[in-house]
């Protein structure tokens, strides 16, 4: 189980203790695989593509996770909580290590919240949805979709970024330039003490116009003025209300530094995405990444050799 400590009332307004998970998408992308299951519960090896990123919030000190949450996302909720029959049956078997690889992955009781976004209006109204959840303090925000890998949790650095500098920030990772038009581009530039201010962003450019190849990867940290803003924020690019374009009303009055994360991202949110994070992960893990590795050089021996 996580450890349930709760930090002191003084410090709610300094420590990023919540997170947002917006998990409401329909995963259209990936059908037929999610006609009946949520995209964010297709696995990455053995673990849910949001278990991954839940994880990378516990890994960043987060004790209170927000799931923003639509019609047929049941599953994650379960997920999320005890399965007693399968404990019992479990137990019965004395499979203790299955036993405590559940209990190491769930949330202390009262760590989440399940919210829901009634209306398909965009990642901006998605996190508006949070706000009565997050109340009045700076927060994280994860989209499940972008998994980083990495020695250190990319969102570890980023709060550890807002406590020496109270800045708003966001994740971003190189893209080809032909891919910008997917994806949230910034333009920063350098500070004496080696980081990177935002000082413009765009959603989803139209090819050719990006300001850089740097795109947002799904990790920020806001201060809670952003939800007044989400609440007025016209529609903006795919007729949906962008959180990217609340961001850049922010940008007049607070600072926004970017954090260039030091690893791999994977855009499990297109295939070719998910089909190399699956590979990454495997690779990586210690019990059978180089029975993975030789299987995969196999598999490609043969293809050659045809
Ligand atoms: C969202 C954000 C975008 C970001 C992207 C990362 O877009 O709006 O700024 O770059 O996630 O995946 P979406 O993928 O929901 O269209």
């Amino acid at each position: 189980m996580f450890p349930l400590q709760t930090s002191k009332p003084e410090t709610y307004s300094m420590r990023i203790r919540k997170a947002v998970f917006p998990v409401a998408g329909l995963g259209t992308r990936f059908l037929p695989a999610t006609k009946a299951i949520p995209k964010e519960m297709l696995p990455v090896v053995d673990r849910p593509v949001i278990q991954h990123v839940v994880d990378e919030a516990r890994a960043a000190g987060i004790e209170h996770f927000i799931f923003v949450t639509g019609r047929n996302k049941g599953t994650i909720e379960d997920h999320f909580d005890i399965a007693f029959e399968l404990d019992h049956t479990l137990a019965s078997r004395n499979r203790h290590a299955d036993l405590a690889l559940l209990a190491d992955d769930l949330p202390g009781a009262g760590q989440t919240s399940f919210t829901r976004q009634q209306a398909p209006l965009g990642l901006g109204h998605a996190v508006w949805c949070a706000r009565e959840l997050v109340g009045d303090e700076p927060f994280a925000v994860l989209l499940p979709d972008m998994l980083h890998h990495g020695i250190e949790p990319c969102l570890k650095g980023m709060i550890e970024q807002h406590a020496k500098t109270r800045a708003n920030s966001v994740s971003v990772y190189a893209v080809p330039m032909e891919q910008t038009p997917s994806y949230g581009i910034i333009d920063a530039v350098p500070l004496a003490d080696g980081s990177q201010q935002i000082r413009n962003m765009v959603e989803k450019p139209a090819a050719g116009t990006a300001p850089s190849n740097l795109a947002i990867s799904g990790r920020y940290v806001l201060s809670p003025k952003i939800f007044d803003i989400l609440g007025r924020q016209q529609k903006g690019a795919g007729g949906e209300i962008q959180l990217t374009d609340a961001m850049l009303t922010l940008l007049e009055t607070e600072k926004f530094l970017a954090h260039i994360f030091d690893g791999e991202v994977f855009d499990t949110g297109t295939k070719i995405g998910f089909l190399t994070a699956n590979v990454a992960y495997a690779l990586a893990r210690p019990e059978f990444g180089s029975l993975a590795r030789s299987e995969i050089e196999k598999l490609l021996a043969r293809r050659q050799n045809t």
